[in-house]
């Protein structure tokens, strides 16, 4: 076929129509060193690496290099025809060389490049699009992990609280796990189903009265009467005629015969308390019903029978008080059968931060103030406490701090103790919550407020302007209740 036959012609022009217009790349390299021929898609692409134009730019020649190198590459692995892809200049290529038949046996290979980039990049998007879905996922799987794993542990945190509510004594129960109240809770639990006297002794405020009602309540008499005396409450005479009852015409105004307080408790159980305190008179007829349990109303002479149990206290040394004289040693033997001591809390100081829990429980429920959280140093300082006052005290002292607390915690302002050391066996007082009865709340409130302002004048000796700012008060509000309360700071200087 000769070139310039009309039909090579036209051959040649489609070839080479079709060549100007495809958008793939076209390249024709020969001998694996030159190229002889670029498509507009080829020279757009790569610029135009024909040998006659490359003119020693070094990109192009670099380009032309690499081409060659697949080139060469496709002929080793006989890959010649087959559709491959490579990155060159970071563009992602898809190729396919195929041999062209030229004259004078150069070879030649028509290379046929399709541009895959953006393509190639969409997918990497993709895929980092579908990695960041994992990492996503992965993190909010691990945040529900996480939260279910807290879940689980708030949910056992909480169960355990409930039990150790459940084992949390109720009101009333002695509070404290050190050795000395553990093996009294023992001998309180061992000695209450007898019937045998008790005389329970420690210092003000240990415990004493509420080592009685549990004796009580686990005795055999539970559900009989119960009656509490305090011996020194009341007068001599009066204290008689109410327990042993009278005769009519006994005495001025005993205008009716009168049971007495051992009677009317026949079979349940009576409560002696500040037994110490009680006269000679009344020790001889409390040693007749010790002995033989009988009493004699006043004003009469017949005895009469009666069956109850006796739980005394006192916070004397009855044994001391035998020896100068002033307690019946008869009378003492018969109460003394069996004696529970409670030691003073500053002697059992691994009871503080029980009897301390307890307390803000109780009073954090009574004040409704959502007391959490208790500074290891008011802890500190709790238990360097000698607690004079005993329990008492740190009921009181906690009492007013959960009252006072600002933000739910307790600090050293709010912290004040009952008594200076050395005050012991001051007459008993009364915690606020044992003198509800009868009371109104404006008036309880008022005692808790007068005791707090001033203990805060004898803590800041007087000084009203500090009391006044600890309180968070305003001047006039502070200077009406020291009227009301008729408090003058100049008496706690
Ligand atoms: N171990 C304890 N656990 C809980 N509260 C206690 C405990 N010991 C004493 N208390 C409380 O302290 C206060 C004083 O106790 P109380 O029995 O009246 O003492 P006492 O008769 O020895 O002066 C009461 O409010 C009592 O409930
Ligand atoms: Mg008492």
């Amino acid at each position: 076929m000769k070139n310039n036959s009309p039909n090579s012609k036209r051959l040649i022009e489609n070839q080479k129509n079709l060549l100007e217009s495809i958008p793939e790349m076209v390249l024709l390299v020969k001998d694996y060193q030159s190229v002889e021929y670029m498509n507009p898609s080829a020279r757009n692409f790569f610029g135009d690496l024909r040998s006659e134009k490359i003119n020693g730019d070094e990109k192009a020649l670099a380009t032309t290099d690499a081409l060659l190198k697949i080139v060469k590459n496709s002929i080793l692995e006989k890959s010649i025809g087959q559709t491959l892809v490579t990155t060159l200049n970071q563009a992602h290529l898809e190729y396919t060389l195929a041999p062209f038949k030229g004259y004078k046996g150069d070879n030649l290979f028509w290379f046929f490049i399709r541009d895959l980039t953006e393509n190639h990049n969409q997918l990497e998007e993709l895929a980092l699009f579908h990695n960041s879905i994992e990492t996503i996922l992965s993190h909010k799987i691990s945040e529900l992990t996480k939260s279910e794993r807290m879940r689980k542990a708030l949910a056992q945190e909480l169960n355990s609280l409930k039990e150790h509510l459940k084992e949390q004594p109720a009101e009333g129960k002695m509070i404290g796990s050190s050795r000395a109240l553990s093996e009294l809770r023992d001998m309180v639990f061992q000695v209450a189903k007898s019937d045998a006297t008790i005389l329970i002794t420690g210092e003000s405020g240990t415990g004493k009265e509420l080592v009685a009602n549990l004796l009580r309540e686990s005795s055999n008499r539970n559900n009989k009467p119960f009656l509490k005396i305090n011996c020194n409450a009341i007068n001599d005479s009066l204290l008689e005629s109410d327990l042993f009852g009278h005769e009519k015409g006994s005495f001025t105004g005993a205008d009716t015969k009168r049971k007495g307080k051992f009677e009317v408790v026949d079979g349940g159980t009576i409560f002696l308390d500040e037994i110490g305190d009680i006269t000679a008179r009344m020790q001889a007829a409390l040693l007749r019903v010790l002995q033989d349990g009988e009493i004699i109303r006043v004003g009469g002479n017949l005895p009469v029978k009666i069956d109850v149990r006796v739980v005394a206290a006192t916070n004397k040394n009855l044994a001391e008080m035998v020896q100068d004289g002033s307690f019946r040693l008869d009378l003492f033997y018969r109460l003394n059968i069996i004696n529970i001591s409670i030691p003073p809390l500053r002697e059992r100081k691994d009871d503080i931060i029980d009897l301390t829990t307890h307390f803000i429980r109780k009073y954090r429920q009574a004040f409704k103030k959502d007391i959490n959280f208790l500074p290891q140093s008011i802890l500190n300082r709790l238990l360097v406490h000698n607690w004079p006052g005993n329990v008492r005290e740190l009921e009181n002292v906690i009492q007013r701090a959960v009252l006072m607390a600002k933000n739910n915690v307790i600090t050293e302002n709010e912290l004040f103790f009952d008594l200076q050391p050395g005050d012991n066996n001051q007459p008993e007082q009364k915690t606020y919550l044992q003198q509800i009865e009868g009371r109104t709340l404006k008036l309880m409130i008022a005692d808790i407020e007068k005791d707090i302002i001033v203990h805060l004048l004898d803590k800041n000796r007087g000084n009203v302007a500090k009391t006044i700012k600890q309180l968070d008060l305003g001047k006039t509000a502070f200077y009406d209740k020291m009227k009301r309360y008729k408090i003058s700071p100049k008496d706690h200087k």
